[in-house]
């Protein structure tokens, strides 16, 4: 995809649109040789390659320092960049101020969690010329709020609350709708009651689209297997081994041989 128009058209020619997250240059260029549709780059960024507890320790500098990083990789593939918390919830002038970091940095379009008091931002921004994606059901910035990551939307009041919320959030214009952690039937309804696509993490088979974090679907991210989590690669076990090869060669002196050396010679350039 290299527009927020694509996402309409894929949507309304039924076809299902793959997402993956994104944190730098080096993944985005194997992403750009792939068939996946668009990437994120994911505010879980803080949590992955950071290291921190939680997306609350994510900033705008560090979500455009990776957004910058991603589109040197992409080429011309659609970004979508997090804002992060709670850049959102500072009134209008700071979210632009977010908004603005991040969209110069190189995204086509940003990600807010959660609708219920920023509904005017979102509307805002969009209006600003800027493609919103929005974000219900589990939203790890309100973790704190949450206590714990947990499946959202079970009981009927706060299922009812995710409907309302996605209905308002494509009133105020934004162009697809995460779903993260939320039972498929209700994923199945929101879906449903919408015309613009919704994007499902751990929410069932009917959404419009997937999304996973890269480094879980590749089996990268050690000890890590949540219920919805299909890993399509043995990541941490392939990068291992090769890391223990390597320092096997290096102590038997078998690395580097010869052939993989610099000698005095006329007739061969390196
Ligand atoms: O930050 C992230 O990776 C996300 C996706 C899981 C939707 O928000
Ligand atoms: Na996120």
């Amino acid at each position: 995809m290299k527009s927020v128009t694509d996402f309409s058209r894929y949507h309304s020619e039924g076809q299902p649109i793959s997402m993956v997250t994104c944190y730098d240059a080096w993944s985005a260029r194997l992403i750009a040789e792939t068939n996946v549709d668009a990437v994120l780059v994911g505010d879980s960024v803080a949590m992955v390659m950071h290291g921190h507890p939680s997306t609350v320790h994510a900033t705008t500098d560090m979500m455009a320092s990776h957004t910058a990083a991603v589109r040197r990789g992409i080429g011309d593939r659609f970004v979508t960049t997090d804002i992060p918390f709670p850049e959102h919830r500072k009134g209008l002038r700071g979210a632009m101020e977010s908004v603005d970091t991040i969209m110069k940095a190189g995204a086509n379009a940003v990600k807010i969690e959660g609708a219920q008091g920023h509904l005017d931002v979102i509307r805002h921004i969009v209006q600003s010329g800027v493609p919103v994606m929005g974000h219900l059901g589990l939203t790890p910035q309100s973790v704190n709020l949450m206590g714990g990551y947990r499946v959202q939307g079970r009981e009927a009041a706060a299922a009812q609350q995710i409907e309302l919320d996605a209905l308002a959030l494509q009133e105020a214009g934004v162009y697809a709708l995460v779903l993260e952690c939320v039972p498929a039937e209700l994923a199945a309804r929101v879906t449903e009651s919408l015309s613009i696509p919704t994007i499902g993490i751990g929410s069932g088979p009917s959404c419009s689209g997937q999304i996973l974090v890269l480094q879980d679907l590749l089996g990268m991210n050690l000890g890590f297997k949540p219920k919805f989590l299909r890993t399509y690669a043995e990541g941490s076990q392939n990068i291992m081994h090769a890391l223990n090869s390597y320092n096997e060669d290096v102590k038997a002196g078998s690395f580097p041989s010869l052939e993989e050396s610099f000698h005095y010679e006329t007739t061969r350039k390196h």
